[in-house]
């Protein structure tokens, strides 16, 4: 078939930061050669058409990179930016801003019509959160999160042996996640004032458990401490401790810790960092992604210009055994499925069957907005307690009733 026969998604991008270099930007590369195919919906390309952020310098660079590997993008920048983008007849568009700058752009890309996929945390409140859910269903259009992590093949299998009544009945468990200085000193330091590592990266295990587990989340506490990223007693946290409790229909409990840190010496062994542990009635799941991994020295390379612990299941750059070069992993992966859920929606058979199509989407709970609320609530509780105790007011207790938070 020729290019101009096949159907195209036309895609946005906000946001051209780190995660866009990891994820993103590989997944367009590898679609630009090899395009989307499936029975379902055929045969179809995907372009990145235009892309919005701040200043447009990372995407200008860019533009002269990719020259030849993918087709050519319009870079949108300044206050404008995702207006500009929005007039350029989108199929999706996704959003990495940094986590307090999702709503506006999220927003302003569903009222247009145009599927969304917005990183985590999707949002910071619920009623942010609601109001996306009302303007996607309004507009017949998907509104997804991306949280790659419940794509792990680790994660894939915890939550295959939950479901297949193997492991019963999770009483409790830990998880925790370090990151190293220079995350929130170099790479962040234009978004970090008056934000939190539990936002960050707690919601990736946040949603674990509520996927993983379900029931209802009941009750959030957290505290954290301060005066390494900001002053002591300022608004901007260096580490966050987090207690989720839930309770199942069985009437019984639950209690998950999620420690997260992102002021760890830049020369520790973990790099990026990740524990958990889920005690069972009848087992514990023990999970460790230094343990499960590689540890690698080069001198005058490992631990700063490369990673010496390389989670090659994430994010990994290859030279296949055939001879081809590749960046994959779950974190690609997670973005290539949504793609291929548009093109369903868009090209997986008649017009008038595209609500169903859409439907049916929606229902796959893992990654839709609609599904979202309950990490939305911790999120919300944790943000809200944390501003109590820089306020002077510490260690509040949040109660969610399944509609609203109270802080007590
Ligand atoms: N899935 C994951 O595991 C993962 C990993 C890292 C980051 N993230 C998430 O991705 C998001 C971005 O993180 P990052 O590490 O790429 O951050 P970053 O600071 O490296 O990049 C942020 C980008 O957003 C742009 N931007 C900032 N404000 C904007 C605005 N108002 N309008 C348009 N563009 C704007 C900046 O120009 C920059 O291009 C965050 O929400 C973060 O939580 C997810």
């Amino acid at each position: 078939m020729s290019d101009s026969q096949r159907p195209v998604l036309r895609a946005g991008m906000v946001g051209m930061g780190m995660i866009f270099d990891e994820t993103y930007r590989p997944f367009f590369e590898a679609t630009a050669t090899r395009g989307l195919y499936d029975r379902q919906f055929g045969d179809v390309d995907v372009h990145m058409t235009a892309v919005a952020s701040r200043t447009g310098s990372r995407a200008a660079k860019y533009q002269q990179q990719s020259a030849g590997k993918i087709a050519a993008f319009q870079n949108f920048s300044g206050d404008a930016a995702v207006e500009n983008m929005l007039k350029e007849k989108l199929t999706f568009a996704c959003v990495a801003t940094p986590d307090n700058r999702h709503f506006e752009a999220s927003k302003a890309i569903l009222e247009s019509g145009i599927h969304l996929l917005v990183e985590k945390p999707s949002v910071l409140s619920l009623q942010e959160l609601d109001e996306l859910n009302a303007i996607a269903a309004r507009k017949n259009v998907l509104a997804r999160v991306v949280y790659h992590k419940l794509l792990d093949p680790d994660h894939k299998k915890l939550r295959t042996l939950v479901a297949d009544g193997v492991l019963q009945h999770v009483n409790n468990g830990y998880c925790s996640l370090l990151e190293p200085r220079q995350i929130s000193g170099q790479q962040f330091s234009e978004w970090i004032t008056g934000r939190n590592p539990g936002t960050y990266v707690a919601v990736h295990y946040i949603k674990l458990i509520d996927f993983t587990f379900g029931g209802r989340l009941k009750t959030v506490l957290c505290t954290g401490q301060r005066g390494l990223v900001g002053p002591a007693n300022g608004p901007t946290w260096d580490s966050c401790q987090l207690r989720l409790i839930y309770e199942y229909e069985s009437g019984r409990e639950a209690a998950f810790d999620i420690h997260t840190s992102w002021v760890t010496p830049d020369n520790f062994p973990g790099y990026v960092e990740q524990e958990v542990q889920f005690r069972f009635d009848n087992g514990i799941w023990n999970g460790h992604s230094r343990k499960r991994g590689v540890e690698l020295t080069v001198e005058g390379l490992t631990p700063f210009k490369m990673k010496n612990t390389i989670n090659n299941h994430y994010n990994g750059s290859f030279l296949e055994p055939w001879g081809e070069r590749s960046q994959r992993g779950y974190g690609v992966e997670v973005i290539d499925r949504f793609a291929r859920e548009v093109a369903f929606v868009e090209h997986g058979g008649p017009a008038s069957e595209r609500v169903q199509r859409l439907e049916s989407i929606r229902k796959l709970h893992y990654a839709d907005l609609s599904a979202d609320r309950q990490v939305v609530a911790a999120v919300e509780a944790m943000e809200r307690i944390l501003e109590q105790q820089a306020a002077g007011n510490p260690d509040c207790v949040a109660r969610y009733d399944g509609r609203t938070i109270t802080l007590h």
